[in-house]
């Protein structure tokens, strides 16, 4: 007897299910994937034992005292604190944009109040104009040189289009710190799971009353478990993509995806960082990870090294989806998908791809608890 059927075991599906079961209740995870933990999921690199982050870098970092609780349950974290640096015309800057980025790149050595002072008046360039681009918007933020060296050949590459071509709403902000501080997060709490993310997360699993079903598709009608044959008969929470739920009936929403190319160089170190920006339009890739700096604390081989080149461009319907691109029109048929949710007797939408919205891992921790408490056992 199953009492709850939950689609997806990334970080939303294994926290449902990890509370559901801790409470008595039996639960059926399935996912359409070989391997549970969603994009969270990791492996050792088979040449050299270099654990890699199979879909792009994860680092985990909370300011959420009831999710940093919650994690400690499953692993201790290591002390590693993220840090990430550009290369720009064949120069190498430390980022986000910070005082020692501005000094190196404009040659100077102003303190906090000049270094704004200088930014304020680069960034005046449009004189109150109303930004109509994301070009003009990086202009508007921080001024044409910073915004040019740094912004706009990433985002282009990001976007695979012009910024002149992109709305100005895809950036809010850029945060320039008047600072020599390069720590990338700002969070309380920040490491790396201690003995790598795949040993969390089937932690997470381990338990008497959860079952883990994996190369199970929900829309696999030739599977026993699939949506028509459990929808209004045993509650269950989706964390696939929520058009595909409904068949599209609204319409695609759009992702980008990224392209991962991973290679073992026979050198120790390749770039002394895990991870490289390359911010100029000539190099295709956004940027290169090294994993073994994720864990400086661990005895990896000395003349072996695992990079990944990052490559970025809008999902195709077969591509997985990473980030939700989030056009005006992708927010109105999310809407309507919104209100067909709402007709599905006792199916959840939870996760990324759920609700379609990126979510950092302490984020879709901390809503599939509240999930738990506010709808499952209110
Ligand atoms: P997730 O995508 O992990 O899991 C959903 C699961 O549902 C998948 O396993 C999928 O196979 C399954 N599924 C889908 N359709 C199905 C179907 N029809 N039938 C059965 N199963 C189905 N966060 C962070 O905190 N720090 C970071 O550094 C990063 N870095 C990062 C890099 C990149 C490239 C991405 C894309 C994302 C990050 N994240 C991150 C975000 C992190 O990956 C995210 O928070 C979690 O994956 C969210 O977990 P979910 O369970 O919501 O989705």
């Amino acid at each position: 007897m199953t009492d709850l059927v939950v689609v997806g075991s990334g970080f939303f599906g294994l926290t449902v299910a990890e509370q559901m079961a801790g409470q008595g209740r039996k639960v059926l995870v399935i996912d359409r994937r070989d391997h549970i933990g969603g994009n969270a999921y990791s492996e050792a690199d088979p040449a050299t034992g270099i654990e890699v982050h199979r879909y792009g870098a994860h680092l985990f970092h909370t300011s959420n005292e009831r999710v940093w609780e919650y994690v400690n349950r499953f692993t201790t974290f290591t002390s590693y604190v993220h840090r990430v640096y550009t290369t720009h015309r064949g120069e190498v800057f430390p980022m986000p944009i910070n005082l020692g980025t501005i000094n190196q790149f404009f040659r100077s050595a102003h303190g906090p109040d000049a270094a704004r002072a200088l930014v304020r008046e680069q960034a005046a360039e449009l004189d109150g104009r109303k930004p109509q681009n994301l070009d003009e918007q990086g202009v508007s933020l921080i001024g044409r040189p910073l915004y040019e060296a740094f912004i706009q050949g990433y985002t282009a590459k990001q976007w695979q289009t012009d910024p002149r071509e992109l709305p100005a709403s895809i950036i809010a902000r850029l945060p320039v710190r008047y600072t020599y501080d390069n720590r990338y997060f700002n969070d309380t709490h920040e490491g790396l799971p201690t003995d790598g993310y795949t040993a969390w997360l089937e932690r997470m699993a381990d338990h008497p009353n959860i079952e883990v079903r994996l190369a199970t598709d929900f829309f696999d009608p030739s599977q026993p478990v699939h949506k028509d044959a459990v929808v209004g008969q045993v509650p269950v929470v989706y964390t696939g993509p929520v058009d595909r739920y409904f068949d599209d009936a609204e319409g695609s929403l759009s992702w980008r995806t990224l392209d991962f190319e991973r290679e073992v160089l026979p050198v120790g170190d390749f770039q002394g960082a895990p991870v490289m920006n390359y911010a100029d339009t000539e190099v295709p890739y956004t940027r290169i990870l090294e994993f073994r700096h994720f864990h400086p604390e661990r005895d990896y081989p000395d003349d072996r090294t695992v990079i990944v080149r990052e490559y970025s461009r809008f999902a195709e319907r077969a591509d997985e989806p990473y980030y939700p691109v989030n056009t005006s029109e992708d927010r109105e048929r999310l809407t309507r998908y919104r209100d067909l949710m709402k007709g599905e007797q006792d199916v959840h939408f939870g996760g990324r791809l759920g609700t379609y919205q990126y979510l950092d891992m302490h984020m879709a921790i901390g809503s599939a608890l509240s999930m738990v408490d506010n709808k499952l056992t209110p």
